[in-house]
């Protein structure tokens, strides 16, 4: 009853169950034994130690790189009457294992605190897996509403249960700056407060005169990064450039194209016509908040978003048209793409590779660019077309933020009062949907290197209303992710007993249908 279904899994001839006498034995992945105690040791109070030997009632956790057929991520796991043995070619496979192990028992596993009375017995399988696609992430939106950095934590352990690699964090936007950057100490000074945000549905035009705000120190953010390394989850953080910025131009004016007319952190949702400048010194601005993010996030991809840039400031600005001059542009329309490359010069430059937002294709972007495909299925055509190797994210299929149906009842969500150009996002419709292009020349489609669910948070104040549009529908996501979609209905049958686990991990979720 895997979520998601592994390759391959068959019946075993003997289960296993955890004792105070199992042991660990794991010579080579030390930090892969130490999540297994720091996962299983606090709800069944076992203690788990490291063992030197593999020896009878042992957990191995194997390192083989010669099994290169597994390979970075996959692993093979085996429950035997003396003994559980997981092999892969590194700690990340281990990892998986150690997830898929933790399926293997009881719901009660799941459960944050100690568990008594219970039989930790591990269903007897063989299983042989690998992922599919490298990236298998999940953005969550903390520039609309702050949520607190222990949920975070909530967020990383539901995207590890699920084997998913990657956290995206949307850091920044119009209503809010969230991260801390140490040289420019008004980003969150003024630019993580606003004063008040929509009340009811954004179009209704009310305001909830509530302040709200919040931000994350680098430390927090260092201790996010740790915790979630460890469980081999990747946190990629995104700056959302040159658009989305009104948060940032309300705590330096001088960024923005009308510096006598500083607006404030926006209390509207929507896109902002208040976009960066395109004055060197901005750039250079901007610079410094990469270094102190690629300082904080060790992330191999720094997202650099290019979403939804209203061009009107750069139309009618003398500077940008000095600048469009200057650099033998046709116009404004290229300002995005000119944005951009510097930013991801400079991420480039430290070794990093640039993720960006589908609106960069066929504006020139570094080919080594990932492009995130979120306008639509055909997007990640086009992407690749232009070149990029592509993040299937389409909105229509992967935005959790959407309602999981079209009944009365669905929480307020930024699709209520909008005629829907596509049907509600079901769980079958998030699971039935496959990110492969069709006709494309046959090296292409390789280069959809992953596929990411969003959860954008304008009507999702609270961890427990993000937990309900995020729950269960990223199983879904998990299992397209992994690769190894069934038919819904067999979906649906482990799902149910996948709840239970929610339920365990006291995680809010929207009940199936
Ligand atoms: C986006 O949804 N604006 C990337």
């Amino acid at each position: 009853m895997l979520i998601p279904r592994p390759v391959s899994i068959s019946d075993s001839s003997g289960s296993f169950a955890l004792t105070p006498a199992t042991t660990i034995h794991a010579p080579d992945a030390p930090e892969v034994a130490a999540l297994l105690r720091e996962l299983l040791t606090p709800v069944t109070g076992l203690p788990l130690p490291d063992a030197p030997d593999p020896g009878p009632q042992a957990i191995a956790m194997l390192v083989d790189p010669a099994a290169t057929d597994l390979g970075a991520e996959g692993y093979r796991l085996d429950v035997a009457r003396t003994g559980v043995t997981a092999v892969a070619t590194g700690s990340a496979g281990l990892r998986w294992a150690v997830q898929a192990l933790r399926q293997l028992l009881p719901a009660s596993a799941f459960a944050s605190g100690p568990v008594l009375d219970v039989s930790w017995t591990v269903t007897p399988v063989s299983i042989v897996d690998t992922p599919r696609y490298p990236w298998r992430g999940l953005l969550i939106d903390v520039g609309r509403w702050h949520k607190p950095v222990a949920w975070l934590r909530t967020v990383v352990d539901v995207l590890a249960m699920h084997r998913m690699n990657v956290l995206h964090l949307h850091l920044t936007d119009d209503q809010g700056w969230r991260f801390e950057v140490r040289k420019h100490p008004r980003l969150t000074e003024v630019g993580a407060f606003r004063a008040s945000s929509p009340r009811g549905h954004e179009t209704e035009g009310l305001s909830d005169g509530t302040p709200h705000g919040g931000f994350y120190t680098q430390d927090e953010l260092r201790d996010l990064v740790a915790y979630a390394a460890r469980r081999g989850v990747t946190i990629v953080p995104e700056i959302d450039l040159p658009g989305h910025m009104q948060a940032a131009i309300a705590a330096y004016p001088r960024l923005g194209n009308d510096p006598a007319n500083p607006p404030e952190v926006w209390t509207r949702f929507g896109v902002s016509h208040r976009v960066l400048n395109v004055a060197d010194e901005t750039v250079a601005f901007v610079t410094d908040v990469l270094d102190e993010l690629m300082d904080v996030f060790p992330s191999p991809w720094i997202h650099l978003g290019g979403d939804e840039v209203p061009l009107d400031e750069w139309r009618t600005s003398p500077a940008a048209a000095d600048r469009i001059a200057a650099e033998g542009l046709t116009g404004a329309e290229d300002l995005l793409g000119w944005w951009i490359r510097r930013a991801a010069a400079h991420v480039a430059r430290n070794g990093r590779r640039a993720v960006l937002w589908d609106e960069l294709v066929g504006q020139a972007a570094p080919p080594d660019a990932i492009v995130m495909a979120w306008r639509g299925h055909d997007r990640i055509a086009e992407g690749l077309r232009d070149g990029h190797d592509v993040i299937a994210t389409p909105h229509e299929h992967l935005y959790l933020d959407y309602p999981a149906s079209d009944a009365p009842g669905e929480p307020l969500s930024i699709r209520t009062g909008y005629a829907e150009g596509h049907g509600p996002t079901t769980l079958d419709h998030v699971y039935t949907y496959r990110p492969e292009p069709a006709g494309l020349p046959q090296d292409l489609p390789s280069r959809v290197i992953g596929v990411q669910a969003n959860l954008w948070s304008e009507y999702t104040p609270t961890p427990a209303g993000a937990e309900y549009n995020l729950l269960p529908r990223l199983a879904a996501v998990a299992e397209i992710a992994w690769g190894t979609p069934a038919a819904p209905d067999s979906f649906r049958t482990r799902l149910r007993a996948h709840l239970r686990r929610f339920d365990e991990a006291g995680l809010n979720y929207r009940p199936l249908d």
